[in-house]
């Protein structure tokens, strides 16, 4: 999960293009970068440094060409010179990457016994230094990367810089790499959205496949070596969708956009959803699978199929998933929830589900995301780029879609159309004024503890509303089924332990707000999210019944409450520490 971008071109200032590629992608990593160009008087600038990119600049360079990366570490420490880029030890050959190269150990020790000199404690320099060393025998630099690909094991995109032949290499597998063109020159990156402002047409690399990059053009080679004829897509956003825009960060400007992504799946994916409901129906056994935020949209299916289309689904958190559903089978139909159809827990989880020849429908953010190409059926959620760490708009509108499909199922599909309007409306109406929501989150400042209850299909809802608290504050905050919490963890509620308790209109509702009492006898400062007050809340923010899709305002309330708390501890809400917002290694 780090970041890449690389430019060729006619263009004098590559530095500039690459940095700025690199700030769009900073979200994928950002414990270090680095940039390296050649320059017009044919030397090499390489910069590195650790930390985030912020304001720094590069000197003023006249070059063409260069690469770039923005690191999460994997494999050594954050140091600068463990940074990317790296190089062999000529410094005629430099690589960035993203991804691992599991058996670096071993190439490591036959390249040390060959008198190859180390700078870093990366996997990935151990590329520099093999193609370094094959380079003594063989010149052709396709033939070299033909030959690394055969040598490194594990998920990666490598892009290889030759500076003396002025040419750039790609080799992907498993790891996203897009490339993109326009008149002044040739891109690539980890994510379509860094390279918006130059083109929006783009190609995705399939594993195995090879891209030479240089003055005179590009050539794309296939898993076998020939060449292969390029087929552009058209990225469906624009610029401002993957720019801040008026906001002050991407968490809340995502959070904001949520309205208009669910009135788009509202009033464009009906027809897709009858599709795939067929394939429901069709199935012997189906199972929802995702992680972190995306496992919850699956936990929260598995309720809402069972209480809206009367169906059992099986969800399981992926990276579980291949240690529960060893029964897997050909008329199993797995439905991978995934916002940037990267994240390897998942996919390592659908190659083997696929062993088994089970039926994939990816439900992903990211067209031409390596979930979306190895799916037999695909939803997109169409919510354009999701730039904080943070899921917020691609979480809801998963929820969205996995509520049209159970009243698809159910053949209500009418009246999940009206409760989704009812929650667009919800939404917008509270997000005119936060300042409640501010002042409560303030609160929390001098809490270390914040529970979060939930009852039925609000007990995946608390789970989400402690990771988005958690994530981005630092603060401990813990989703609990609400009735669970006497089972032990009620140990922990202390005076004025801040507890949020869910209490939506719904068959919960009393029982819901029975924990309320519960929590309140040994102290709790009881926190009600709900459609009407009660004397038992010693705060309340209400969220009109919108329904089964009250969970979709209910958790925008969570979003905000863990936005205002990461500012009032001081935090970035978009690039949380020790965090990357596609988590594309093990
Ligand atoms: C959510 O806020 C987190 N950033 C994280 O749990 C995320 O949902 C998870 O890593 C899955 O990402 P994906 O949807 O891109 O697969």
């Amino acid at each position: 999960m780090c970041g890449i971008f690389a430019y060729v071109g006619k263009k004098q200032n590559a530095g500039d293009l690459i940095m700025e590629g690199l700030k769009a992608l900073e979200y994928r990593g950002y414990d270090s970068w680095g940039v390296a160009v050649k320059k017009q008087d044919g030397q090499i600038y390489l910069e590195k440094h650790v930390g985030k990119i912020g304001q720094a600049k590069l000197p003023r360079l006249s070059s063409t060409i260069g690469i770039g990366h923005t690191r999460w570490a994997t494999h050594g420490g954050v140091t600068r010179d463990n940074a990317h880029p790296h190089t062999d030890c000529t410094g005629n050959i430099i690589i960035v990457h993203n991804g691992i190269v599991e058996n670096y150990t071993s190439l490591k020790k036959q390249l040390l016994k060959k008198g190859h000199i180390f700078k870093s404690e990366t996997d990935t320099e151990v590329i520099a230094h093999w193609l370094e060393e094959k380079k003594k025998t063989d010149n052709d630099p396709l033939k070299l990367m033909r030959g690394l690909a055969s040598a490194i094991k594990g998920m990666s995109a490598v892009i290889a810089f030759f500076p003396e032949e002025e040419v750039l290499y790609v080799y992907k597998y498993g790891s996203p790499i897009v490339f993109g063109q326009n008149n002044d020159g040739l891109y690539l990156a980890s994510d379509p959205s860094a390279m918006i402002l130059h083109t929006k047409q783009v190609y995705f690399l399939e594993d195995n496949e090879m891209l030479q990059l240089g003055r005179s053009g590009y050539e794309l080679y296939d898993g076998h070596g020939e060449i292969k004829k390029i087929t552009f897509t058209t990225l469906a956003y624009d610029q401002e969708d993957a720019l801040l825009g008026k906001y002050p960060y991407f968490m809340l400007k995502e959070i904001h956009e949520q309205p208009k992504v669910i009135q788009n799946i509202i009033d464009t994916q009906a027809s897709n959803i009858t599709k795939v409901a067929e394939f429901v129906k069709k199935a012997d056994g189906t199972y929802f699978i995702g992680c972190g935020s995306a496992y919850h949209v699956s936990l929260s299916g598995a309720y809402l199929f069972s209480k809206i289309a009367n169906r059992h689904v099986n969800a399981a958190i992926a990276s579980e998933f291949s240690y529960l559903e060893s029964f897997i089978k050909n008329t199993s139909l797995v439905v991978a929830f995934s916002q940037s159809g990267e994240t390897i827990d998942l996919i390592s989880c659908i190659r083997k589900a696929q062993e088994n020849k089970a039926k994939i429908l990816a439900v992903t953010n990211v067209p031409g995301s390596t979930l979306y190409r190895m799916a037999d059926h695909r939803l997109l959620l169409q919510a354009g780029p999701e730039k904080a760490v943070a899921t917020t708009k691609a979480y809801t509108a998963k929820i969205a879609i996995i509520y049209l499909l159970a009243h698809e199922l159910a053949g209500t599909i009418k009246k999940a159309k009206e409760d989704l309007r009812l929650a667009v409306s919800e939404i917008q109406r509270f997000l005119k004024n936060t300042d409640k929501i501010k002042k409560m989150a303030e609160q929390f400042v001098k809490h270390e503890h914040v529970f979060i209850l939930g009852r039925g299909v609000s007990y995946p809802t608390a789970l989400e509303s402690a990771l988005k608290i958690k994530e981005v504050s630092y603060c401990h905050a813990e989703g609990f089924a609400a009735s669970e919490l006497k089972h032990g963890v009620i140990a922990l509620v202390q005076k004025g332990t801040p507890i949020i308790v869910y209490n939506p209109a719904d068959e919960t509702y009393q029982d819901a707000l029975s924990s309320a009492h519960e929590v309140k006898a040994r102290g709790a400062y009881v926190i009600g999210i709900s459609s009407k007050n009660n004397p038992i809340y010693d705060d309340f923010i209400e969220v009109k019944d919108c329904h089964e899709a009250t969970i979709i305002p209910n958790v925008t309330v969570a979003q905000l409450l863990g936005y205002y708390l990461a500012l009032a501890k001081g935090y970035d809400p978009d690039k949380p520490r020790n965090l990357a917002k596609s988590v594309t290694v093990k």
